[in-house]
Formats: structure tokens, C-alpha cells, sequence
């Protein structure tokens, strides 16, 4: 196991559509538990492998709720979303000291893999239905600051401008 490098904001990698996984092997477990540990390491609540570099249909989840403190899903689907919407404060590992209201649907049911190979169908609100949002949008390249209203998005456009400076001086 080993903490991985976060990619970030505005890495051209995380903007990638994510690859269908077709194996689900000791390669693939040995990858959550990278995850896992790199979300931990950074304090986050959720990961997308493509977070660290990884074009594949994973995300880790870790809420307080009973089931879902080690979730991890393998190509998740969002079978279902609530006409209801609510507004919560986001952040992103890979958007780095950036958060920001985000308003989604309050309800998702999500399908997936667990990385025991079990197919599992997950109705989810709160935090959990969130974090499912927020990752799965990983998968597709969709970052939460692509969310954000015109008033949230002129709110962290200096911030945003930031990061973009650090990535260019980087990659100098
Ligand atoms: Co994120």
C-alpha cells in the first residue's frame, strides 16, 4: 500500500473520461487500498482514481454513516437522481483549499461493484448521496467547481487563478 500523489486543478488528466474496468483482480484490490490510504492521508471524505493518475471507474467513499466508512465502488452508475435539489459546501482533494456551495439532486441510487465482486444498488441522501455525486462526476471529468453558480464562481475565481499559476510554474 502506498499514498499516492493527488493530481490537480487544472491538470488536463482529471478532465479524461475514465475507463469501464473489466477485471476485477488483485491488481484492482491493491488499488482501493492505495485509495484509501491517499484519502485518509489527505483527510478526504471521498476518491476517484483518476485523482491519482489512474483512468479507471473507481471511487472510495468514506461517510459516517453504518456500511459506508470504507465504501468502495467499481464503475458506479447513477441509476436514479431526485428532482429535489439541495445546496451543500464542497471541497476536492485536487481542488485544494477551494470549497465551494454546490446544489445536486438530494437523492441518488447508485449501482456498482463492491471490490468483493458484489453487485450492490445503493439509494443514498446527505452526505453519502453527495460524496457518491461528487466522485462519479470524477469519472467523467467533471471537477464540483464546474457546478458552481455565477456568484459562487466569481466568488473563488481569484483562488481558482491561483492554482492555475502553481500548475503552470510547476510544469515549467
Ligand atoms: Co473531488
Amino acid at each position: 500500500m502506498a499514498v499516492k500523489e493527488v493530481k490537480k486543478y487544472p491538470d488536463p488528466f482529471l478532465r479524461k473520461r475514465s475507463e469501464e474496468v473489466s477485471e476485477n483482480d488483485d491488481g484492482i484490490k491493491a488499488l482501493i487500498a492505495d485509495m484509501f490510504e491517499t484519502m485518509d492521508e489527505e483527510d478526504g471524505v471521498g476518491l476517484a482514481a483518476p485523482q491519482i493518475g489512474i483512468s479507471k471507474r473507481i471511487i472510495v467513499i468514506s461517510v459516517d454513516e453504518k456500511g459506508f466508512d470504507r465504501l468502495a465502488l467499481i464503475n458506479p452508475v447513477i441509476e436514479y437522481f431526485s428532482d429535489d435539489t439541495g445546496t451543500m459546501e464542497e471541497g476536492c482533494l485536487s481542488v485544494p483549499g477551494i470549497n465551494a456551495d454546490v446544489t445536486r439532486p438530494t437523492k441518488v441510487v447508485v449501482r456498482g461493484t463492491t471490490r468483493n465482486g458484489r453487485m450492490v444498488e445503493i439509494s443514498a441522501s446527505g452526505l453519502l448521496g453527495r460524496a457518491l455525486q461528487h466522485e462519479i462526476d470524477h469519472l467523467n471529468g467533471t471537477l464540483f467547481i464546474d457546478r458552481l453558480n455565477e456568484r459562487e464562481r466569481k466568488r473563488v475565481e481569484n483562488e481558482l487563478e491561483e492554482l492555475e499559476r502553481q500548475y503552470t510554474a510547476i510544469m515549467k
